[in-house]
């Protein structure tokens, strides 16, 4: 089986696609108030993500992850779950969502061969959930979270981005909601990307250290070797089921272990969430329609100007425009 392999040695196994970059909230770390969408005429189509997904696989990528924007809001993307969970090769499908949609599709994703869901989770507050996600309400998630837990993915993970004075005092009790489900939680420190117009995310930036030590106010937490794949790194608190996991892009640099490049719902391959090196594979796709070949090779190639890691400054303007919502995380 063939693999990708970077300039600096690290082996690209994990895709993040992102399949819209809409979404039905408008999380003030994420997005500014008022966003401008990529027009749909611009949008790679299912069939095409599909076709990106395959050629990912036959280079050896186990782990595909279907982000968004919220990537639920996309019309009839439960075909494209369809597709690509029963790919050969594939070690596992899993999503990122907020998680309003789960009310009424956990099932079908289940049944699709989605294995893993991470739904984000920041404030048990109705009052401040909504001020966070400026629009969200919290009732909907809770019960997204609910259904996903009926619909019997393997492991279901919270994802909480922590800010200074909005939700910081949270963090245990959040906790504290994971262990009862026995579900996992990652707490995760907020990145400079795209201006927000919100709050300054130097003043809002509250280290996984300082959460952990929170924690360890009322539980102990033990570090785990335990690796997903992705970004966190693990602690198990005795006694329960639960991984508490810390994603600290600034206080614990994770670039050195990176696996993972991300597709834009406009077909942009991009190599590192903190840099803008990109290779537009819409239109190698479009230039050989049905071909695979050629999209493995700019793929191969792409694995040339990865970069070795980001540069976040949460203290300087952002140097990356891009919101999060372009690529999900
Ligand atoms: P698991 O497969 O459960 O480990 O999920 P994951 O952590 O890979 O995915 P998820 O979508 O839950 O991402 C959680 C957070 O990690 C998001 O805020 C991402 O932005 C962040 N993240 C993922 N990959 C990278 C990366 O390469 N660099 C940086 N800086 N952040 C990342
Ligand atoms: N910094 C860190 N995390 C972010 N997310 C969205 N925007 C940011 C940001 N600027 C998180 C979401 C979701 C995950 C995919 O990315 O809350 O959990
Ligand atoms: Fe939407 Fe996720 Fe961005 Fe919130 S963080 S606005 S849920 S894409």
């Amino acid at each position: 089986m063939e693999h990708l392999v970077d300039n600096f040695g690290r082996t690209v196994n994990y895709v993040r696609i992102s399949v819209t970059d809409r979404c039905d909230f408008r999380c003030v770390y994420c997005m500014a108030e008022e966003m401008e969408f990529v027009p749909r005429a611009q949008l790679l189509t299912l069939e095409e993500l599909g076709t990106i997904a395959r050629a990912f696989i036959e280079l050896g990528v186990g782990k595909i992850r279907i982000t968004g924007g919220e990537p639920l809001v996309r019309r009839n993307v439960i075909k494209l779950f369809h597709d690509i969970g029963t790919l050969p090769g594939l070690r596992e499908l899993v999503l990122t969502t907020n998680g309003s949609q789960l009310p009424h599709l956990a099932p079908e994703l289940r049944a699709a061969g989605v294995r893993r869901i991470n739904i984000s989770l920041d404030s048990l507050d109705r009052e401040r959930f909504r001020k966070i996600t400026r629009v969200g309400d919290l009732n909907v998630v809770l019960a997204g979270i609910d259904a996903a837990l009926s619909a019997g993915f393997e492991r279901v993970k919270l994802n909480s981005v922590i800010l200074k004075n909005r939700n910081h005092d949270e963090v245990t009790g959040l906790v504290g909601f994971a262990v009862e489900r026995g579900i996992d939680i990652s707490f995760i420190e907020e990145m400079p990307l795209g201006v927000i117009g919100d709050h300054d995310r130097a003043e809002a930036y509250y280290s996984s250290d300082q959460i952990r030590a929170d924690l360890e106010q009322t539980c102990s937490l033990v570090p785990t070797t335990e690796n997903t794949g992705g970004p966190s790194r693990y602690f198990r608190i005795p006694g329960t089921a639960t991984r508490v996991g810390f994603i600290s892009p600034h206080s614990h640099n994770f670039c050195e272990s990176c696996n993972r490049v991300r597709l834009t719902c406009e077909g942009r391959l991009l190599l590192c969430l903190g840099q803008e090196h990109s290779v537009d594979l819409r239109r190698v796709l479009r230039a050989h329609p049905g071909e695979l070949e050629p999209l493995k090779q700019a793929i191969r190639d792409s694995m040339h100007i990865k970069p070795k890691g980001h540069e976040f400054n949460l203290s300087a303007k952002p140097l990356i425009f891009r919101h999060m919502n372009v690529t999900g995380g």
